[in-house]
């Protein structure tokens, strides 16, 4: 019951028939609207409202809420939808609307042919969906689906959460970001200086703000120089995607995520993008890492496991004697009851790679639901590693 004495079920069927409303002005409004170009319900309703988009042939579903485009709304929901500038200039996040009303939040350069528009076709980064619709929409089925770009990058922040690694914030510029997949990486380099090849830490729901923890190695000369001379506002050159290390969206299974120390960067990205999907029933990461702050995100982790139900977080000490293997099996086991339900995504080195997947083939566990990276883990790691 509500301080003012009604229901929620009341107060939920009082939202809903205001949000139908203004989606109903809005549409009033445009018919009469003949002068502006641009309805005052624009600027009044659209930041209120809420309505579900269905991709086809994917049948994916996402949720887009007030001023969002059909293209922001379907990378935050964790669709590979197919697109290039995100500001109406190239034309790739081309759509079918198939039902629904779509409404035009700015002009675009691209133009659309008279036949395509007689078709039904908008741009997908120039529009937002006023009722419930349903598009049709390429999306990415793997990594060859998308192509490999160079984007000049800003960093944002460099941070030093213990000895061992360094996180890079960097940003892309609004009109060139990256499209990924989750869990891939990408190639970092500074001019006169180095390259090397990184993980994506972060989600392709957030496609300009990308993440990157990197081993503190002396040998290796990015890191060298973000730890001595890099500042915020540099550019670092950014070749990408790569590498295949990705969710398999057509799993039914639960994840199980394995990290091995910084193998946590392409983990925390598939993390964040299964969170993003809200399909898998159950996620569990085991971190696996040695001293007091080897895990140098644990406080994130425990976050994602106090805010979801369906999210587990398991802290594992590697002290050098193996036990770390006794305390991943105990858990596994008294947590999951059927562990060959499971998929398995594990990032780490060759020792604890060989000894867990071992283990899971002996328990039977097939090829198909354990997915390693050891190649990531040791570029992750720097040259000389
Ligand atoms: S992404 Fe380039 S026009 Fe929409």
């Amino acid at each position: 019951m509500n301080d003012d004495g009604t229901t929620q079920e009341q107060e939920s069927a009082a939202l809903l028939s205001f949000y139908q409303w203004c989606k109903n002005a809005i549409l009033d409004w445009e018919k009469n609207d003949t002068q502006s170009g641009k309805p005052l319900g624009h600027d009044v309703f659209l930041p209120l409202m809420t309505a579900q988009v269905t991709a086809l042939p994917s049948g994916h579903e996402f949720f887009i809420e007030g001023a969002d485009t059909i293209l922001e709304a379907g990378l935050r929901g964790g669709l590979a939808l197919n697109y290039g500038c995100s500001n109406g200039i190239c034309g790739l996040c081309k759509a079918r609307v198939i039902s629904g009303e779509v409404k035009k939040m700015r002009q675009h350069d691209y133009v659309l042919t008279e036949a395509e528009k007689s078709l039904g076709y908008i741009l997908s980064c120039c529009n937002t969906a006023v009722t419930d619709v349903t598009i049709e929409a390429e999306e990415a089925e793997g990594v060859y689906d998308i192509p490999e770009q160079q984007i000049p990058v800003r960093i944002k922040k460099i941070d030093h959460p213990n000895d061992e690694v360094i996180i890079v914030s960097a940003k892309t510029p609004r009109t060139k970001r990256l499209r990924f997949l989750a869990g891939q990486q990408a190639q970092l380099s500074f001019d006169d200086i180095g390259s090397g090849n990184y993980s994506i830490a972060s989600c392709p729901c957030d496609d300009m703000n990308l993440q990157f923890h990197i081993t503190n190695n002396s040998d290796d000369p990015v890191a060298n120089h973000l730890n001595n001379d890099a500042r915020v506002n540099d550019t670092i050159r950014l070749r990408g995607p790569i590498g295949s290390f990705t969710l398999n969206e057509n799993s039914p299974n639960s994840l199980v995520f394995i990290a091995q120390d910084n193998g946590f960067a392409p983990v925390k990205g598939l993390i964040e993008h299964a969170m993003a999907l809200d399909s898998a029933e159950n996620i569990h990461l085991y971190w696996i890492a040695s001293g007091n702050d080897g895990h140098y995100l644990h406080n994130l982790c425990r976050s994602w496991n106090d805010a979801l139900d369906n999210f587990y977080y398991t802290r594992i000490n590697d002290d050098g004697n193996n036990h770390w293997m006794e305390a991943f099996i105990a858990d596994l086991r008294s947590n999951h009851d059927n562990p060959l339900a499971l998929d398995y995504y594990l990032c780490a080195g060759q020792g604890i790679t060989a000894q867990i997947g071992s283990y899971l083939a002996e328990n039977g566990i097939p090829d198909s639901q354990l997915k390693t990276d050891t190649q990531m883990y040791s570029l992750q790691q720097g040259p000389g590693q």
